[in-house]
């Protein structure tokens, strides 16, 4: 059996309904999870990050309806046709993807259900109330806003809510009130970013109730396993694929046990800040009642907004991602929305401002920093890269600069500030070209005499992408390989690690620098919005 010490860093991004394609919002969320994790794999660390769709519950069921299909047929041809594309058109490297129809979760599903039951977490019991199939959710009457007439309106979906009467299984939620504000008491970071915290802690203070955890009006989810007139509430069945995908209340000597114990528990639940409260205040009382882990932290983002409202299909504000990356590429849409955003705030999307970006940070910035060196090497000394010779004050300054960036770079992309991480890696990129225009190789180029100092400036140059080339590899996984390849990394005998990343003169003198495509070729000013 693993010890604790070899467990994986599980981080999961939420499970998303199959009721629509996927916009950039949801594409936002994946791609968060998908730098984090690869932050901590370039870390030498053990890594499990899992995604998936959540295909089960009322708002699924109407739309297969609605288009007259089985909602079985309706999820596996979005699946096929959006959701899975989806993750090679972001270009995350997940390393499972669950289906909430799929056998390994329903099972699972049903019997720690059974074991709660047993347990005498669940009873039976009657519930009436609102209802917004747009969230799942069961809502509280200080949730809504009103609406025309009497109608009482979700504020998420701007819909009407549906008032729901039926007899249905109970959650005892309400017995763990006192536990999860203890538990938050004492782990403040276990909920961030700190207004998230706040929220949280604000709401378990005003006590809970309990929670139906089944419904009896439609079939469209896993059984009861004790009551077949009723299937299992959407949110109940969805949360629990963050422990059934990694092998839950499986044989500890079976691979689902071993599984189990080399990741749980999760150690991050990426979310957007609609769905915070299932996570922080539900999920962990069911894993308290079921004797589990808790997870180590529920980090909920902010929304993007489209005229001052969260994006979303239903109010057809969604733009596709591949809308996005099939114009600037997956490096750039990733870059650009872990740059420009301030995790755990939200943010309008503006083409005009990725545009400006793309074309100062990325085409200007990086990419003629790359291609300024390359095309020196090339003129200067035939494509290989020369030696370095001693170092004036103005390369120590470069040395000792890259040596902050890892520190700050590693220690805001751990905490989630994704921005700050980024926006120091861009500072190194600008000092490094400031150092270009100042030391002026093509003047130094003019005298032979100065072929060492010319030497010295371009493989500094080349070291410094060789770092940049490390430090942005979570972020823009394809083109960072590209250029770790094109400065002779990998003819040096390198292998890409965080760890090694600030040490000085790892790139071997006569290795080849070549000029290959344009890592960010320039795009057209948009047009519209
Ligand atoms: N199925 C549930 C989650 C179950 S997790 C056990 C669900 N699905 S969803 O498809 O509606 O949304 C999932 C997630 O997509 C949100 O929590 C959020 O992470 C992301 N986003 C959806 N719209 C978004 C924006 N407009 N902006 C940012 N993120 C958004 O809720």
């Amino acid at each position: 059996m693993a010890s604790k010490s070899d467990k994986a860093f599980y981080l999961t991004t939420p499970i998303y309904y199959v009721n629509d394609a996927p916009h950039i919002g949801h594409a936002y969320t994946t791609v968060a999870g998908d730098v984090m994790t690869r932050w901590h794999r370039l870390a030498g660390e053990k890594v499990w990050f899992l995604t998936g769709t959540d295909e089960h519950g009322q708002k699924v069921l109407r739309t297969a309806q609605a288009n007259n299909v089985a909602p079985q047929t309706w999820a596996d041809n979005l699946v096929r046709d959006a959701w899975l594309p989806v993750l090679q058109t972001i270009d995350a490297a997940n390393d499972d993807f669950i289906r909430t129809t799929q056998d390994r979760h329903t099972t699972r599903v049903q019997t720690f259900l059974t074991k709660l039951k047993d347990l005498g977490f669940i009873y039976e019991g009657s519930y009436e109330g609102p209802y917004c199939v747009g969230c799942e959710e069961f809502k509280l009457p200080g949730d809504l806003l009103s609406g025309e007439g009497d109608t009482q309106l979700c504020p998420i979906h701007s819909k009407p809510v549906e008032l729901v009467s039926e007899t249905n299984w109970f959650f005892k939620l309400s017995a763990f009130t006192e536990r999860l504000i203890s538990h938050y008491e004492k782990n403040p970071k276990a909920i961030r970013p700190e207004s998230a915290y706040n929220e949280v802690m604000s709401f378990l203070r005003s006590g809970l109730q309990d929670l139906s955890i089944s419904r009896s009006t439609f079939d469209w989810g896993i059984k009861v396993p004790w009551d077949d007139s009723q299937v299992v509430y959407v949110w109940f069945d969805a949360l629990l694929n963050y422990a059934t995908a990694v092998g839950l209340g499986d044989d500890p000597t079976s691979a689902g046990g071993q599984k189990f114990e080399d990741t749980w528990p999760a150690d991050v639940h990426l979310v957007g800040k609609d769905i915070l409260r299932f996570h922080a205040v539900i999920w962990p009382a069911m894993l308290m009642a079921g004797s589990l882990d808790l997870p180590g932290c529920v980090f909920a983002h902010g929304w993007l907004l489209v005229g001052g409202e969260k994006m979303s299909k239903s109010k057809l504000t969604g733009i596709s991602p591949e809308s996005i990356v099939n114009l600037i590429g997956s490096d750039a849409f990733r870059y650009y929305f872990m740059r420009a955003i301030i995790f755990g705030q939200d943010r309008s999307f503006s083409w005009e401002d990725l545009h400006a970006r793309y074309t100062s940070e990325l085409a200007n910035g990086l990419g003629n920093l790359a291609s300024r060196v390359q095309a020196m090497v090339g003129k200067y000394f035939d494509g290989k890269l020369p030696a370095a010779g001693a170092h004036t004050p103005a390369e120590t300054l470069i040395v000792e600069l890259l040596e902050k960036t890892v520190a700050t770079t590693d220690k805001a992309i751990r905490e989630f500030d994704f921005q700050t991480g980024i926006v120091s890696v861009k500072d190194f990129i600008d000092a490094v070209n400031l150092y270009v225009t100042e030391q002026e190789p093509w003047v130094v180029a003019k005298d032979e005499k100065n072929n060492e100092r010319l030497g010295t400036i371009l493989y500094t140059i080349c070291e410094a992408l060789r770092a940049i080339a490390v430090l942005y590899q979570p972020i823009m996984p394809k083109s960072m390989d590209l250029l770790w390849s094109q400065i002779g990394a990998v003819e040096s005998g390198l292998v890409q690690s965080l760890n090694e990343v600030g040490r000085w003169g790892q790139l071997k003198a006569g290795v080849t620098i070549t000029k290959g495509e344009t890592m960010f070729p320039r795009i057209e000013e948009p047009e519209t919005i």
